[in-house]
């Protein structure tokens, strides 16, 4: 790989592990390259890695396995740290043990969001730190409601769009959504509803929950409402959303960002845009 260029700021991954049958993946958030892994890596073969990347300040390695927080191989690891996509900023955590606090492979569900939220009421459901909403707003969408059930996630999405000079018309509630669903259909309705659901938490089941929320969901869409439904699951395809989905029109289904691909892209992320059909 070449060295890196000073002016390009945006973050991307470099190497994807699992679309190659690896265990760990290389990202760039400039001016620091994160080596994430799900298994033990001996020091030789880091050091081999490591020779192969890019010149760069910093170069932090975690072993999600055994959950570990990212420890230093090259450089220090900064006290708070800023990730841009698309020239929006958003804070990141490198002294988790799990997830830096964004997900950089919802890079086309953004972009998405972005195309479509100009003048629109939005509802982002399951907003962990709000990048759905930052890009929504920056696009010019009238007003988001965010609801998340730990208000720390909120509270860091609450700085994002500081961050980004967009937290005007912007709400954060911090709700559990599967018992707050009558409270929901009191705030609506909304014409963009956003829903990404964890894969793996005993808070939203997925096989039984989903289903519930998209019929929930229909009656809190506006007219002409559309939904972007997500799922990241190698259990449950694109087939799952459709099949539950109450008689709403398929526009797109769109999957991980092209530098995240999969071997078998159904298994990996899933992005369903459904538009209501017409009657
Ligand atoms: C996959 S993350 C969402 C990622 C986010 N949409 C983004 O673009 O960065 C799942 C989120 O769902 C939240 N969550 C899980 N169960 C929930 C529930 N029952 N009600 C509300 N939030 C929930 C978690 O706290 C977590 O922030």
């Amino acid at each position: 790989m070449g060295p890196v260029d000073a002016l390009m700021l945006e973050a991307k991954r470099l190497f994807h592990g699992r679309g190659q049958g690896l265990n760990y993946n290389i990202d760039l958030i400039p001016p620091y390259i994160l080596i994430d892994s799900f298994e033990d890596i001996d020091e030789a073969a880091l050091e081999k890695i490591i020779s192969e990347l890019p010149e760069c300040e910093g170069i932090f390695y975690r072993n999600r396995k055994s959950r570990e927080p990212f420890r230093a191989l090259r450089g220090s690891i900064p006290e708070t740290h800023h990730l841009i996509e698309n020239s929006l900023r958003y804070e990141i955590n490198l002294k988790d043990n799990q997830n830096i606090g964004f997900f950089m492979d919802m890079k086309p569900g953004r972009e998405l969001i972005s195309q479509l939220s100009k003048d629109k009421k939005v509802l982002n459901l399951f907003s962990y730190t709000c990048s759905f909403s930052v890009a929504a707003m920056n696009a010019g969408a009238l007003k988001v409601t965010n609801i998340d059930m730990k208000k720390s996630f909120l509270k860091v999405g609450q700085k994002n769009h500081q961050l980004n000079g967009l937290e005007k018309n912007v709400q954060f509630l911090s709700y559990d959504i599967m018992k707050s669903l009558s409270g929901i259909t009191k705030k609506g309705p909304w014409d963009l509803i956003i829903i990404d659901p964890p894969s793996h938490q005993k808070s939203f089941h997925l096989e039984s929950a989903y289903p519930k929320l998209l019929k929930k969901v229909d009656s809190w869409l506006s007219e002409k409402g559309m939904v972007l439904a997500c799922l990241n699951s190698p259990f449950l395809d694109s087939g799952f959303l459709l099949e539950h989905a109450p008689g709403w029109e398929v526009s797109k289904v769109l999957y991980s960002a092209e530098e995240f691909k999969e071997i078998d892209p159904e298994k990996g992320l899933k992005i369903v845009l459904f538009t209501r059909a017409e009657s």
